[in-house]
């Protein structure tokens, strides 16, 4: 079998466990990662620490996007890294004439978006968005159980998304707490929840009308300790005063959560250098919201009704 070869733009914690670990593992009979490119040379060193099967593969930092794709000649690029960062590598790949597989949100803005679009217009390449949650074995079963008409006509959907206070607050320690960075959880999480919801529904949105709101996080947050911005979780002398933290500081081993975000929570072990995962989720800077509500109707005549809150202990 000819391998196709892979091209991997930002190193993230998504990159290793999801993309590069399995294609140099499972995936290794059809996929060679031909190389990798982070704005942050440390990245490198994470992933070759987790991943040792890495060790040789060129690393390439931002810069060097167009000497990457020369070098390596990928049969098409990963998009992984910060979501705000993700249109300038869909586009400089479209023109390359590769194909493009981008992690979601595809684009954190409409501008964005179109930009995509007209890109992909006039390149051989193809853009494909990962929408993971699908294969998730219930939301594949939902699908399969409207498609085989075993409930019936779909008329309304009532999906309420409740987030529970660790991966909820992980988002706000984060890059993704700036809006610029990441559209807001409405693009960032909502995207995999409407994706859902438009697929089981085969229907295309048509009228929406949303409201959200930051109520738990930032300075206003009822939690808050203190009023203070520049606090970071590991040294925090507020540890324990703070209720998000001390619920996962007990000595009981009967609580235990886990999610796909917390391993990039900042230990002893530095992971970036540009930025800290532990910074305070009440910090003043934060333009997202954590609550939030949207009416929709498709052109199918589905209404769905829908909710998120990300702070639902
Ligand atoms: N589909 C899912 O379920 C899922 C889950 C988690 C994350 N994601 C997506 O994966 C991506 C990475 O998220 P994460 O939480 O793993 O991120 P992360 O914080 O672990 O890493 C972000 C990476 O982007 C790099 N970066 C920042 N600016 C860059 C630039 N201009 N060029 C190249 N690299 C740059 C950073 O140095 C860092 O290595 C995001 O798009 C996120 O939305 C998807």
């Amino acid at each position: 079998m000819q391998k196709k070869r892979y091209a991997v733009c930002g190193v993230s914690s998504r990159a290793i466990y999801m993309y590069i670990g399995p294609m140099l593992r499972q995936f290794k009979h059809c996929a060679e990662l031909v190389g990798i490119l982070d704005i942050d040379p440390l990245r490198f060193q994470v992933c070759k620490d987790q991943v040792p099967e890495a060790k040789d593969v060129p690393e390439y930092l931002a810069a060097d996007f167009d000497k990457m794709m020369a070098e390596t000649k990928p049969d098409a690029i990963l998009v992984v890294c910060m979501d705000r960062f993700h249109v300038d590598y869909i586009v400089r790949g479209l023109g390359y004439d590769v194909d493009v597989i981008t992690e979601k949100p595809m684009t954190t803005n409409t501008a964005d978006a179109l930009k995509v679009m007209e890109a992909e217009k006039k390149s051989k390449g193809n853009v494909i968005c990962t929408f993971n949650y699908r294969y998730n074995p219930v939301h594949s079963k939902i699908r399969e159980m409207i498609v085989e008409g075993t409930i019936g006509k779909v008329t309304h959907v009532d999906l309420n998304w409740y987030i529970d206070i660790k991966h909820g607050s992980s988002y706000f320690h984060r890059w993704n707490r700036m809006r610029e960075n990441s559209g807001s959880l409405s693009i960032h999480k909502a995207s995999h929840h409407f994706d859902l919801v438009n697929w089981w529904v085969d229907g295309v949105p048509e009228y929406v009308h949303a409201f959200g709101a930051l109520n738990h996080y930032g300075p206003n947050g009822i939690f808050n300790p203190s009023k203070k911005d520049g606090r970071h979780c590991n040294e925090c002398e507020e540890k324990m005063q703070c209720p998000y933290k001390a619920r996962w500081s007990t000595r009981s081993s009967s609580i235990f959560a886990k999610d796909d975000h917390i391993n990039a929570f900042e230990g002893p072990k530095k992971l970036f250098t540009t930025y800290r995962p532990d910074m305070c989720m009440f910090d003043s800077e934060i333009n997202i919201h954590d609550t939030f509500i949207a009416n929709i109707k498709y052109r199918n005549g589905v209404l769905l009704n829908y909710s998120a809150n990300f702070s639902t202990p």
